[in-house]
């Protein structure tokens, strides 16, 4: 080894298979040599077979073994030690303040362009309730360049990552960060917005005890806690998306895999037109969404 993060394939290799010795699983260390040690998944598979050629590794190997311990040992997240998240096609920047985004939540993206191509020319205006690190918001102002955007959370810390993310992933864009309890700083803009999008915390807070420690003991609470049966911000959100939203405009919710039904139940109370559930990659009903008349 050398002082200089440049390894051979051997040594690499020899070091992967000591670390899957103390546990854990190889897709997660292979994500972690992809993204602590910047190795793709290419780079290991070409090892195996050029044993001799060096690698030029982002983090050393002493470096990428404490974080693969702490991670086994303290079960603290790899994107959060590593401080980076791959989402859709860009990387985040990710600390305890906000929610590690999830993949299933790339999809509400897919949905919300289905729903916008067919305005897709006019400069519209769509708003992320609770933004977290900010990935909707971005993917949203990369798909439609030409909109106005609107970012909320009631979390400082989330927003300044969301603000630092959104500077370095959607520099183009116009997106106004608000900070306060979803639709409250919008009230100049309510009746304008042709698209809201928003991730909630959903889950009931009787699922503490159940939850993984690995996400309870890291995540943020306010990400991740809706109240008793976990739709009060659900709730809240439709709501004010009566008076938020433009006629026509649509609303896009994701929700716990067990509240579609309730969900859809209460976007049709609230008076919500062609009210449709979707599911997530594995087919589970996940995000409800419905066209304010
Ligand atoms: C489940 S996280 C979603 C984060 C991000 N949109 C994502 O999908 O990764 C929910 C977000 O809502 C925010 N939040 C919670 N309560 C809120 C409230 N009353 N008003 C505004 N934002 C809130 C949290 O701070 C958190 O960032």
């Amino acid at each position: 080894m050398t002082l200089d993060n440049s390894f051979s394939g051997e040594e690499i290799l020899t070091w992967r298979r000591f670390q899957l010795s103390k546990g854990g699983r190889s897709v997660d260390l292979d994500w972690l040599l992809d993204i602590g040690g910047g190795l793709s998944w290419g780079d290991l598979q070409m090892m195996k077979i050029f044993e001799e050629t060096n690698y030029q590794l982002d983090l050393s190997l002493v470096e990428l073994s404490v974080i693969w311990m702490r991670f086994l040992n303290q079960k603290i997240p790899l994107q959060y030690q590593v401080g980076r998240c791959p989402w859709r096609d860009f990387e985040l920047e990710v600390n305890p303040s906000v929610l590690i985004p999830r993949h299933e939540t790339e999809l509400m993206i897919d949905l919300a362009i289905k729903k916008l191509k067919p305005i897709e020319k006019r400069r519209g205006r769509w708003v992320d309730l609770g933004t977290g690190s900010g990935a909707l918001a971005i993917a949203l102002s990369r798909s439609f360049p030409q909109w106005m955007g609107h970012a909320v959370d009631c979390s400082e810390k989330a927003l300044s990552i969301a603000q630092k993310n959104i500077e370095k992933l959607a520099s183009n864009s116009t997106i106004d960060m608000h900070l306060g309890n979803w639709w409250d700083p919008l009230k100049n803009w309510l009746g304008t917005f042709d698209l809201a999008i928003a991730n909630p915390p959903y889950i009931p807070k009787s699922h503490f005890e159940k939850l993984d420690s690995i996400v309870r003991d890291n995540e943020p609470h306010l990400a991740l806690f809706g109240g008793k049966d976990g739709l009060d911000c659900c709730r809240e959100i439709i709501h004010g998306s009566m008076k938020g939203l433009r006629g026509g405009g649509w609303l896009i919710i994701e929700h716990h895999f067990d509240q579609s039904e309730r969900v859809l139940g209460i976007l049709k109370k609230n008076g919500f037109l062609d009210v449709q559930f979707e599911n997530d990659l594995e087919g589970i009903r996940r995000f409800a969404l419905g066209r304010h008349p």
